[in-house]
Formats: C-alpha cells, sequence, structure tokens
C-alpha cells in the first residue's frame, strides 16, 4: 500500500488523464505485474486469459498514457454482477482510480440487466471497503476462512437496486466528485441480456477481445 493519503484526492491531478478501456492481450504484462504486487495469491496469466475469455464477463484497465495503472472484472450471472477484481498500482493508490474502474464495471453490469452487485473483500482490507461502501455495498455473510497467505474471512457484500435511478443518482454523485472527468474509450454498447428468451441467457462473450 502506498503512503498516500485521504488529502491526495483533493490535489488537481497533473500527468496523462486516466483512461478506462476494454482489457487486451498486450495490456497482460503490467496486469500480471500489479496483481502481483497487490495480491498474496496472484492470479496467472492463464487464469487471466481464461477468465477474461469466457463468456457473460466484463474486463477493464485504467491506463495513465500508455501505462496500465489498474483493472477490474466483472462476471455476469442472470441478475446479478460478481466483481471478480480490482486493483490499482500501490503508486497510484489513492488517486480515485479504483473509483473509475468501479463506476464503469458497475455501470456496464447495469447495462447489461444487473439489478444488484455482489464481492468478497478481506476482512481487514479498509481501503477497499471504503470503496464498496461509497458505492452502496452492504454486508450480507461471511466466507470463514475464505482468503489464504494469510488466511483470513471475506466478508461478502451486495449493493441492491443497481437499476434504480436512486443508485444511477448515486453513481452521478461519485462521478461528479472526481477530481478530473472520467474517461472511458472503447467500450461497445451491451444490449441487456432477454431474460424471458431461454436462448439469449447465456449472450455473446462481452468484450471478446482477449
Ligand atoms: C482497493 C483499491 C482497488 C482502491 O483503489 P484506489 O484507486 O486506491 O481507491 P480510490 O482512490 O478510488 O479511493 C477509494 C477509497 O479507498 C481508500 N483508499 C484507497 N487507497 C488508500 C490509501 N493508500 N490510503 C488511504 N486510503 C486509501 C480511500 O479511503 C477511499 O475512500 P474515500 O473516498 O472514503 O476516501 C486499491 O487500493 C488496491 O488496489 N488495493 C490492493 C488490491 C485490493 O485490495 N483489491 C480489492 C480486493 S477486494
Amino acid at each position: 500500500m502506498s503512503n498516500v493519503t485521504r488529502a491526495d484526492h483533493d490535489v488537481a491531478p497533473t500527468g496523462p488523464p486516466i483512461v478506462i478501456s476494454p482489457m487486451r492481450r498486450r495490456h497482460l504484462r503490467a496486469v500480471l505485474g500489479i496483481e502481483e504486487r497487490t495480491s498474496s495469491t496472484p492470479w496467472s496469466l492463464g487464469l487471466f486469459l481464461a477468465e477474461a475469455r469466457r463468456e457473460e464477463r466484463v474486463y477493464l484497465v485504467a491506463r495513465s498514457g500508455h501505462r496500465v495503472v489498474g483493472f477490474a472484472g466483472l462476471l455476469f450471472a442472470l441478475t446479478d454482477g460478481h466483481v471478480t477484481t480490482i486493483a490499482v498500482d500501490p503508486e497510484h493508490q489513492g488517486g480515485r482510480i479504483g473509483t473509475r474502474l468501479l463506476l464503469v464495471l458497475v455501470r456496464r453490469a447495469i447495462e447489461r440487466g444487473a439489478e444488484a452487485v455482489t464481492l468478497e473483500v478481506r476482512a481487514s482490507n479498509q481501503p477497499a471497503q471504503a470503496l464498496y461502501r461509497r458505492f452502496g455495498f452492504a454486508p450480507a455473510g461471511v466466507r470463514k476462512g475464505y482468503y489464504r497467505d494469510p488466511v483470513e474471512d471475506a466478508l461478502v457484500l451486495w449493493a441492491h437496486d443497481v437499476h434504480t435511478p436512486a443508485y444511477a443518482e448515486r453513481l452521478a454523485f461519485i462521478e461528479a466528485e472526481l477530481p478530473s472527468p472520467l474517461v472511458a474509450e472503447g467500450l461497445a454498447p451491451l444490449p441487456p441480456v432477454d431474460r424471458t428468451d431461454p436462448v439469449d441467457t447465456a449472450g455473446p462473450p462481452e468484450e471478446g477481445y482477449l
């Protein structure tokens, strides 16, 4: 964890804008580097490839210029979105990059028809929990000993009714508080899944790019 403080959020940003875009194969070296530095049980290249190529997935990166500084992923299951991963380069943590990634990720889930979004977080991971709280995630349960190295419980968090105008307002408020505009590119429109059509429930790969 870097030694940035809460006050850093209010400092006018310098350097290139942060751009959120679909994760591509060329980003994976940098993604793996961030994964190694932020997780005690990092995903392998094979796992990222296998996961991101599966149907009903959205994987995003945050870039500053040409440099990948964060990434996030989500899978869809009927009307639920499940955040599978989110991480920001330790040098850039505390600079609202995680907020930008989660804004785009949750909006993609809503676009696809999600009504609720869930995730797991280490019980001791306060920065991540602060981020999720702002997005309306609340604890719904505990998975005992879910994490390894060190063994720790996971809190299971849910944000409900994400498809409602009230939640859209929450996201708009979070976006309005960013220190610079939210920039996203390369995100094709996602048609919502027709839940009444059994053929459409699987849907195509969301971002078939890896
Ligand atoms: C959790 C994580 C993705 C957040 O991304 P980020 O860009 O650092 O977060 P943001 O700048 O958008 O800030 C979100 C919240 O995190 C907190 N935070 C993030 N980094 C912090 C830091 N270095 N010091 C203090 N607080 C921090 C802030 O409290 C902020 O909440 P606030 O709005 O109430 O101030 C990032 O810290 C990270 O990669 N951590 C390691 C990997 C990880 O824990 N992933 C989550 C697994 S569930």
